[in-house]
């Protein structure tokens, strides 16, 4: 459910018409809804609520400052995979002990900082990064928290660039050898085992490969503990899908995803992390464009957006569908007619959509592309030079620029020209 309906024949955020952000900001911008994020990040919270727990907000799916403090101050987590990340994360007002670091290039400068500042724990993803961060927390004088991200080599049913837990990934370790690494772990001076970590990967629409990974998780919780490891806390990573579309079947809910994990792991006395990015923000944005021709090509329609592949990617990407709506309710009934949706970037995959059937829209109309929210505006870059997209935050009958739309001076102003030109 979300936040973005029509109201008197007008696409609405909340309670805000979104032609009314459009014509104050300019197009291309992204919407989103207090109210959305709020009650998503609340549902995961629910869910877990049969025990001790933590929603860590995988915040790589959208990682303005406005969106982390609503979410920090409604007690979310943090889920950081970079420098860049964490600094967001503490910006945001989150305390260090909410804070989990993943990923499988964590620097020395950021293992550094996140032990300076605080950390909850590190999801370490191999041997040599273990023996790094014993090696700064011991120069440091701390003992860092860790848990093992453990690869279950379960197939997650998802599209390949963003399935995680399979044996050729290049993430976490397998879990074949987990006793043995856990031993390492143990033995080094720097290190404090707090637990266990996986992530299978994303945008997953059954809940049966969590199942069977967790299941996994729960077996080597048993042989960790007799091997004489303290697992305090199951880390279960992120992942869970969220309908793209109108007609295809719905994903499963937090609420079933939070019965599951209670039925296969509640009895182990852990306390439960988990890393939602896309469920929590997907729904939660919108990307508003304005057409600005209609092209007829050969046997096809052009609709050519102010939106590209620069600011939203994941078509072009992952062939991700994103349904595409104009901003003033069509009529009911009324005709469609199939376009190809492209933007004005110079690569034949600047493409959103093909034959897409949509009602009538023309110059000038404003459209939205739903499910925008997560790996949207954080995955936008300046190719072609288009301004880096801004990003407006509604609540309720207000809303906000959270992040300008930089103009072309301060776009080129931030190159130098070296002395010998
Ligand atoms: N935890 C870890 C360790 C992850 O790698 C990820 C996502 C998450 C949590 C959050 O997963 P989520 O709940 O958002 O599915 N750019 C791609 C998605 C990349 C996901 C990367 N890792 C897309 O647009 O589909």
């Amino acid at each position: 459910m979300d936040h973005f309906l029509y109201r008197n024949g007008q696409l609405h955020a909340e309670d805000v018409p979104v032609a009314e952000i459009a014509a104050a900001v300019g197009t291309p911008v992204y919407i989103y809804s207090t109210a959305t994020l709020l009650r998503h990040f609340r549902l995961f919270d629910e869910a877990l609520d049969w025990g001790p727990h933590l929603v860590c907000y995988a915040m790589k799916a959208a990682s303005n400052q406005a969106i982390l403090t609503t979410l920090a101050q409604a007690g979310a987590g943090m889920d950081v995979v970079s420098g860049g990340e964490y600094a967001r994360a503490r910006a945001a007002g989150v305390p260090g002990d909410r804070i989990v670091f993943s990923g499988v290039g964590k620097t020395r400068a950021e293992i550094r900082t996140a032990l300076e500042g605080g950390i909850r724990q590190f999801n370490i993803e191999s041997e040599p990064e273990m023996e790094a961060v014993s090696d700064i927390a011991a120069a440091v004088g701390i003992s860092a928290p860790v848990t093992i991200r453990v690869n279950p080599d379960v197939d997650a049913k998802t599209h390949a660039k963003i399935a995680t837990g399979k044996s050729e990934n290049k993430f976490g370790i397998p879990i074949a050898r987990a006793r043995e690494v856990y031993a390492r772990a143990a033995a080094l001076p720097g290190l404090r085992v707090v637990g266990i970590d996986v992530h299978i990967g994303s945008q997953l629409t059954q809940l049966e490969p969590f199942r069977q990974a967790y299941r996994k998780v729960a077996d080597l919780t048993r042989a960790l503990r007799e091997d004489g490891h303290d697992i305090l806390r199951l880390d279960l990573g992120g992942g869970l899908g969220i309908p793209y579309t109108r007609s295809n079947e719905a994903p499963p809910l937090p609420t079933d995803y939070g019965q599951m994990i209670r039925e296969e792991l509640g009895d182990l006395g852990c306390e439960i992390e988990i890393e939602p990015g896309r469920l929590i923000v997907g729904n939660a944005g919108i990307l508003v464009s304005q057409v600005i021709y209609h092209k007829q090509g050969e046997g096809r329609d052009f609709l050519i957006l102010d939106a590209a592949m620069n600011d939203l990617i994941r078509p072009a990407m992952y062939d991700a569908h994103h349904d595409i709506v104009p901003v003033v309710e069509p009529d009911t009934g009324v005709e469609q007619a199939l376009f190809d949706i492209v933007g004005p970037v110079c690569e034949t995959g600047d493409t959103f959509a093909r034959a897409r059937p949509m009602p009538p829209v023309g110059p000038g109309d404003l459209v939205a592309f739903r499910s925008a929210g997560a790996y949207g505006a954080v995955m936008a870059s300046e190719y072609n030079t288009r301004a880096l997209v801004p990003e407006v935050l509604v609540n309720g009958d207000q809303f906000a620029v959270i992040r300008q739309r930089p103009s072309f001076d301060e776009i080129i102003k931030r190159d130098s020209i070296p002395a010998w030109l």
